[in-house]
């Protein structure tokens, strides 16, 4: 190859770029996710955080193909907010109101989907094989944006009905109006009685996680071989999955729901189905 080849056509070139947007982002385990499938895959590519402040994150987001980028993930406190800097966003984005993986496509174009209700499911069909969503209402604890995925990718499942309770009433009644008469909203007060003949309870707030407050929601109602599930991942096993497995329920942790909403975005951007096993899980958390 001669010296004054086109940069553009030289290997170095060519090695795709990903990362993930946030602020800060020093916390993130996406890295460390990436960069194991990247390794063992053997694919040339590398996936780095990328901390941008708020104000700079148009200004970031232009820049990036131009810098190799083929697509980042998303998180706090862009979610929202790249939405109006994409130019096209899939229906479930929409419907969530956040995205967490962009697709910078080779025409200029951004592209925004939302993968965390996918990454909820897919952990739940991994770890609870015989789960069957439409087999009876499911509740969900919380009304955040972490609870919107899980609502909308429930819904979708074919879960007939879908109970939420939050401490901010007004949270939950506005996931009602959008999604529609399957959801059923129960006071914050009431929650304990949402978990009456139910088939899957999900906590969907940060309570539980380490150094917050404790998920306060009395559990008797719950019946033995209900699936619960918590979106906490720290610690692994949480209070609220101890006690519902205390009660006979079928318990899945939060953990698979970040290595299952990270697949698809690899695949589009690094051209490979990856796939989440117990290794992956080690690497996450050591
Ligand atoms: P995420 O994107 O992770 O869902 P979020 O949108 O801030 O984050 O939502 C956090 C969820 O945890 C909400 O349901 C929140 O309840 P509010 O809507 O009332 O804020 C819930 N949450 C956090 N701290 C809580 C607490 N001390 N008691 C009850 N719910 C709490």
């Amino acid at each position: 190859m001669s010296d004054n080849s086109d940069p553009v056509n030289t290997p170095l070139a060519n090695i795709p770029l990903a990362g993930v947007l946030g602020w800060p982002v020093a916390h993130s385990r996406s890295p460390r996710l990436h960069g194991h499938w990247l390794k063992r895959y053997g694919i040339a590519g590398h996936y780095v955080p990328l901390p941008v402040r708020p104000e700079h994150l148009a200004e970031a987001l232009r820049s990036l193909p131009k810098l190799g980028f083929v697509g980042v993930n998303v998180t706090i406190p862009h979610k929202e907010a790249v939405l109006a800097l994409a130019d096209v966003v899939t229906d479930r984005a929409a419907l969530i109101g956040a995205a967490n993986t962009l697709i910078l496509r080779t025409d200029g174009k951004i592209h925004a989907d939302n993968t965390d209700g996918y990454g909820f499911i897919a952990n739940l069909r991994q770890n609870a094989p015989n789960w069957r969503p439409d087999s009876g209402p499911a509740a969900v604890i919380g009304a955040g944006g972490a609870a919107r995925a899980v609502v909308a990718s429930l819904l979708d499942a074919g879960v007939p009905e879908v109970r939420i309770a939050n401490r901010t009433r007004i949270r939950a009644e506005q996931i009602r109006s959008e999604f529609g008469a399957r959801v059923v909203v129960y006071d914050w007060g009431q929650a304990a009685n949402m978990l009456e003949g139910i088939a899957t309870v999900v906590n969907a707030t940060s309570l539980g996680m380490e150094g917050k407050g404790a998920l306060r929601v009395p559990l008797d109602a719950l019946s033995p071989g209900t699936l619960a599930t918590d979106l906490v991942y720290t610690p692994l096993d949480t209070p609220f999955l101890i006690e519902a497995r205390r009660r006979g329920c079928q318990t899945v942790d939060g953990l698979g729901m970040l290595l299952h909403q990270a697949a698809p975005g690899f695949e589009r951007w690094f051209g490979q189905r990856p796939e989440v096993d117990d290794q992956l899980r080690a690497v996450v958390l050591a």
